[in-house]
């Protein structure tokens, strides 16, 4: 009997980790208008989950729309259904981080990128690295999260691929090495070189061809390739390839895990075109669900107990509903319905009777997740961004920080009979993530920071259509919000400090002392005054 239990657990296991390596969750990051989402969708016709181009519905906030803010409203309807996007590619399970591509709501992304084992950066062949890829690569790099590049509108006239690489390099940091290779560009554009697997695909400029045909060729040097694409083309790409060879490093697998190497393919994503060559690589290479930190210890995915963080809260579109999806990422164990497990910020045993699990664009509940899965849980305002579950232990995953905002307004009640209403909405809002609350230590005052400017209308917009209450703002004078550190609370620096500058001193929703500096001049001053205080810029220090 003993003998059978025994063998049923090995098994049970074995089944455990299989599920735990055929899973990919990642996430793809551009500045707006790069393909994000037309990739996203060819990835997902690849994989079968959508039957035609044009299924998935774009998150972006369009251009010239008559209010910025009515698209965010329309937004948010469709970024419920396309915040994990999931789908199986030859027996792997492909979990889709949906990041927003507009600037104000770039800590979502951030926040996003705390779930993700890894990101596709797509760059327009024309118009190089632009700022937003800039900022979110760099919170990429300093989490080590492994990264390929995307070239991505071959079809059209870009920058030269060496350039382009360059530009790469500098702007980004990255370290490259091109697993793919451009014959011409735009008007000339004949197909890719595939160095990875060593075959030839050529252009045929035919958006509605799922898979292209592809050519192998093992040695370049072969007539074949000249009778294929020509002898001038061909000449041009030996040259090339020889001087991708080399000038870039070959491709290590753990450097690219480690964060230490960035393979680069090049496409159309609007063509299809690329894009196999790209999935198959990255299903390949990318990382399975990774180990992560929690305050308390460092925890593997393979642990039999489940343990897992929320990244993300959707609030619920219809006011009269007002129930929230909480988005908890799996990083170790099996998430199961109905289970009890552990609020560990409330100390509270909480169950899920209908958790729900995402494919392509749809949700459907589910009675067991794995590592590396995404579950959308139903939220009635118990959960915030960061909190950790658990089966019983202790943990507190980190990671979820917060940076300090760039707008800084005092909120103030405009119907003072509905103040209850006006801090329930104030409280709900930020535990969602869309914005940060100081409140100031002299007077009590709120002060709501954000990343954009547009963030203001959606709360004053949501404060009254789903809690009725109505607010105000007035300017406020800050540069920048810092999390104070002292060496020593207790030293007389520090007392002093809190006593000269309690009027730009505020606490963060978890209680954490903030310094609102006034200007970068002001900051200065500060640091170079009490230098046994240290000012973050990021809540989690
Ligand atoms: P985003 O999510 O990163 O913001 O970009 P999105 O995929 O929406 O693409 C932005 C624009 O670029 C779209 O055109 C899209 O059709 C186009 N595009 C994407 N990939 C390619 C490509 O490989 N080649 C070319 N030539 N164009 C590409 P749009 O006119 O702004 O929108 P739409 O009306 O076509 O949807």
């Amino acid at each position: 009997m003993q003998v059978i239990i025994l063998y049923l657990r090995i098994h049970f296991f074995m089944e455990f980790l299989k599920e735990i390596q055929r899973r990919r969750t990642f996430g793809i990051i551009s500045h707006p208008d790069a393909g994000k989402t037309t990739l996203t969708e060819k990835l997902l016709l690849f994989g079968g989950a959508i039957q035609e181009a044009g299924a998935v519905k774009s998150n972006k906030i369009k251009k010239g729309a008559t209010s910025d803010f009515m698209e965010i409203e329309r937004q948010r309807g469709i970024s419920v259904a396309t915040s994990v996007l999931a789908f199986e590619y030859n027996g792997i399970k492909i979990n889709i981080l949906d990041t927003p591509g507009h600037k104000d709501f770039a800590e979502d992304t951030f926040r996003t990128l705390t779930a993700v084992d890894s990101v596709i950066v797509v760059i327009d062949v024309a118009k190089g690295v632009e700022e937003q890829t800039e900022k979110l690569v760099e919170v990429c790099r300093m989490r080590n999260i492994p990264i390929i590049v995307f070239i991505n509108k071959m079809d059209r006239e870009g920058k030269d691929a060496f350039e382009l690489l360059d530009e790469i390099e500098q702007k980004l940091g990255l370290k490259v090495t091109p697993l793919s290779f451009p014959i011409g560009m735009g008007y000339d554009f004949k197909g890719i070189y595939n160095i990875w697997e060593k075959n030839l695909n050529l252009f045929s400029g035919d958006s509605r061809k799922n898979i292209e045909e592809t050519i192998e060729i093992s040695d370049l040097n072969s007539s074949e390739l000249n009778t294929l694409i020509g002898d001038e083309a061909s000449e041009t790409l030996r040259e090339e390839i020889e001087l991708v060879e080399g000038i870039y490093p070959s491709f290590d697998r753990q450097d690219y895990l480690d964060g230490n190497l960035q393979p680069v393919f090049f496409g159309s994503a609007l063509n299809s075109f690329g894009v196999r060559e790209l999935l198959d690589c990255f299903v390949e290479i990318a990382p399975t669900p990774r180990a992560k930190q929690s305050e308390e210890r460092l925890v593997q995915p393979d642990e039999d107990k489940f343990t897992g963080f929320v990244f993300k809260i959707h609030a619920n579109m219809d006011p009269n509903h007002r129930n929230r999806l909480a988005f908890v990422k799996i990083v170790s164990g099996e998430f199961k319905r109905n289970a009890p497990y552990l609020h560990v910020r409330h100390n509270k045993k909480v169950k899920f009777s209908s958790p729900n699990a995402f494919f392509a664009e749809k949700k459907e509940i589910v009675d067991i997740s794995f590592p590396g899965d995404i579950v959308g849980l139903q939220d009635t305002g118990t959960f915030k961004i960061g909190d950790t579950l658990t089966e019983g232990e202790v943990l507190n995953y980190k990671g979820v920080p917060s940076f300090s905002p760039e707008h800084f307004r005092y909120i103030n009640n405009a119907d003072p009979m509905k103040s209850k209403q006006l801090n329930k909405g104030i409280d709900q809002l930020m535990d969602e993530g869309v914005a940060q609350l100081f409140t100031l230590e002299l007077n009590g005052r709120k002060v709501i920071g954000t990343v954009g400017a547009l963030q203001y209308e959606v709360i004053q917009y949501r404060l009254e259509h789903e809690y009725g209450a109505k607010c105000t703002y007035e300017n406020l004078n800050v540069f920048k919000a810092c999390w104070v550190e002292p060496e020593n609370p207790k030293s007389e620096e520090f007392t002093s400090f809190k006593r000269v500058k309690q009027r730009y001193l505020a606490k963060d929703k978890s209680n954490k002392l903030v310094f609102l500096a006034d200007s970068s001049f002001s900051l200065q001053m500060t640091q170079q005054k009490y230098p046994s205080i240290t000012f973050h810029f990021t809540s989690e220090y």
